[in-house]
């Protein structure tokens, strides 16, 4: 695991974003692995920022995301397919055909499912990004999830429902359940990145990085993954 800290979120997210520029030019038909959550935002604004200035095309991109809330409509404004095309997709030229997601709209989760482990098994994704939940989720798979699992439905954390709850009128309204890639196809992805900022992401870091590999954990994972970054900024980095 290589870990990059930096003294502020600018330096991190430019180095994140110029990466990925590099990455698009050399391989414009990536299979780029996509993230939620507040942490991807800066990241999404410098790529559509470069693709506005000619920099990079994403013609050719393939986008997979982690998750998704169920029972939200595709069009709820805190449900990912909305956060998706509003954080991103509708400013870039990426092929809106490409860009997948799981169905949380789908009431028939058993398809929901299956129809996204065949994606996945289909199209190995080249770099996943990740961001890490406080108590140490990726994607939304919470703590105590097999590290073998694929697609599933999960019942959201207390812990998360509170955090994401921030987006939302009320935490009456955060949905209860999820849908998310598993943990098996999430190490699948030839690379990982993972961005973390600010002190309430510290524990989950020095877990990720530095605790025993433990389902309690899910982010302690990726320790066995042969190609992760970690980007993270001197808050997220303050306990190791
Ligand atoms: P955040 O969420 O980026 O909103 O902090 C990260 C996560 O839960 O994976």
């Amino acid at each position: 695991m290589k870990v990059h800290v930096f003294d502020t979120k600018e330096k991190l997210y430019d180095e994140v974003s110029n990466y990925y520029i590099e990455r698009l030019n050399k391989n414009p038909n990536l299979n780029l692995g996509l993230a939620t959550g507040t942490t991807p935002i800066p990241l999404y604004d410098r790529l559509i920022e470069a693709y506005k200035k000619g920099l990079v095309s994403f013609k050719g991109v393939k986008a997979f995301n982690l998750d998704e809330y169920l029972g939200l409509e595709k069009n709820h404004h805190q449900s990912y397919y909305y956060f998706m095309r509003n954080q991103l997709f509708n400013h870039i030229d990426i092929n809106q055909n490409n860009c997948f997601i799981p169905s949380g709209d789908n009431p028939d989760h058993e398809t929901a499912k299956k129809e996204y482990q065949e994606l996945l098994k289909q199209n190995q994704v080249d770099i996943q990004l990740l961001g890490i939940g406080s108590n140490g989720h990726i994607g939304f798979n919470e703590p105590n999830t097999p590290f073998d699992t694929k697609t599933h439905v999960v019942k959201l954390d207390e812990k998360t429902r509170i955090d994401n709850s921030r987006l939302f009128n009320s935490l009456d309204e955060v949905p209860t359940h999820a849908i998310t890639m598993g943990i098996s196809e999430i190490m699948n992805a030839k690379e990982i990145i993972v961005i973390a900022t600010g002190s309430n992401k510290k524990d989950a870091v020095y877990e990720m990085i530095k605790g025993n590999i433990s389902e309690n954990v899910p982010a302690s994972v990726l320790q066995r993954h042969p190609n992760v970054t970690v980007y993270i900024d001197k808050d997220a980095a303050s306990r190791l």
